[in-house]
């Protein structure tokens, strides 16, 4: 058995923060931000809108897309860290809202590596326990845990989110997930944090040891490439588009010049998203499929890396 992607969309909230919006409350500027990051605005929910709101916008374009019903869902997933509630999770938000009345449904935090962890995890469904459709959200809305006061952060997140559907497929079909790999370190547990719970005295702000993260970004997302290839006896020569997490455009930058891989071949939507978290690999495959770059067929490796730190990649035939 083989775990195809069936259907790729994406949500954006309409609201629209620009990097000259930020600007008039913060002391900042566009050239700081878009000069260290490549973003140049980012979207955000509206009063009362959570991520389970645009979970589920996204969810129904990709069922539509896939053509097939809710009723055919078996499970769904929502890799978030900023889900509504503490519980339920999400992802049974979403399933009573489209009526996928046969579906499991439960979230994964893996924070921005969340889209590559849930493949994972539902490959492995598909692969090992006969899950035919597989509904796999991935949503965030860090806009909710920040301190809009502290620049060091806030300029960088967006909100978001991007669904797919996974569908089980015969061994003999030329597409399909080739593999996944995840890791994590602990002991950097305190690298990203926004904290909840009894602990809090900084409730839900997101803290960031932005240049070590940075410099691990690099190193450990190279690794994980690396790894994943070697594993599967292929080289960089064999991939058409790498789709990486898009927290910094420079971070993206010194990964392609340290794989050697070409820069235009990589999917980069950071610049009217910002950093969405989890949901940052689904949009960029949206982006790439919209804007007529990924095409069926292409060999696409995803690579993310964040707050745990736990990164991942994932090649597929797509
Ligand atoms: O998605 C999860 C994974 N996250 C990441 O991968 C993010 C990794 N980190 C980064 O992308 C970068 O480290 C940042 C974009 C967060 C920061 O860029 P940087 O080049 O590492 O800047 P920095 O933190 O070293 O700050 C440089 C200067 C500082 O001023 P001084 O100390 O040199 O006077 C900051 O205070 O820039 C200042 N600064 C700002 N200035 C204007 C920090 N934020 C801002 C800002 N506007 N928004």
């Amino acid at each position: 058995m083989k775990t195809i992607i069936k259907s790729v969309e994406s949500y954006l909230p309409e609201k629209v923060l620009t990097n000259e919006d930020l600007s008039k409350f913060l002391d900042t500027s566009h050239d700081w931000i878009y000069s260290r990051t490549g973003i140049e605005k980012r979207h955000l929910v509206d009063k009362d809108e959570l991520t389970s709101d645009l979970g589920l916008k996204a969810a129904i374009k990709a069922i539509e897309s896939a053509q097939i019903s809710p009723s055919d869902l078996d499970a769904i997933v929502v890799a978030t860290a900023t889900s509504d509630r503490r519980f339920p999770s999400a992802a049974n938000k979403i399933q009573g809202d489209l009526g996928a009345n046969r579906a499991f449904a439960f979230d994964l935090n893996a924070a921005c590596s969340g889209f590559i962890y849930a493949l994972f995890v539902c490959d492995s469904f598909i692969k090992s326990h006969g899950l035919k459709n597989i509904l796999l959200i991935a949503a965030d809305t860090l806009s909710l845990f920040i301190d809009w006061t502290d620049r060091a952060t806030c300029v960088l997140f967006g909100d978001g989110a991007g669904a797919v559907v996974l569908q089980a497929t015969e061994d003999n079909v030329d597409r399909g997930i080739v593999a996944a790999k995840l890791y994590s370190d602990g002991t950097k547990y305190d690298y990203i944090l926004a904290n909840n719970g009894p602990q809090n005295d900084h409730r839900g702000y997101t803290t960031m040891l932005g240049s070590a993260v940075f410099k691990y970004a690099i190193e450990y997302m190279a690794l994980s490439i690396s790894e994943i290839l070697s594993e599967n006896n292929m080289t960089i020569d064999d991939i058409d588009w790498i789709i990486p997490h898009q927290a910094n455009k420079r971070i993206i930058d010194s990964l392609c010049k340290l794989k050697n891989f070409p820069i235009e071949k990589v999917i980069i939507s950071i610049k009217d998203q910002a950093n969405t978290s989890a949901a940052s690999i689904p949009l960029a495959m949206d982006y790439a499929i919209k804007n007529s770059k990924l095409k069926r067929g292409d060999t696409i490796l995803l690579v993310a890396l964040g707050a745990g730190l736990a990164w991942g990649a994932a090649i597929i035939k797509f």
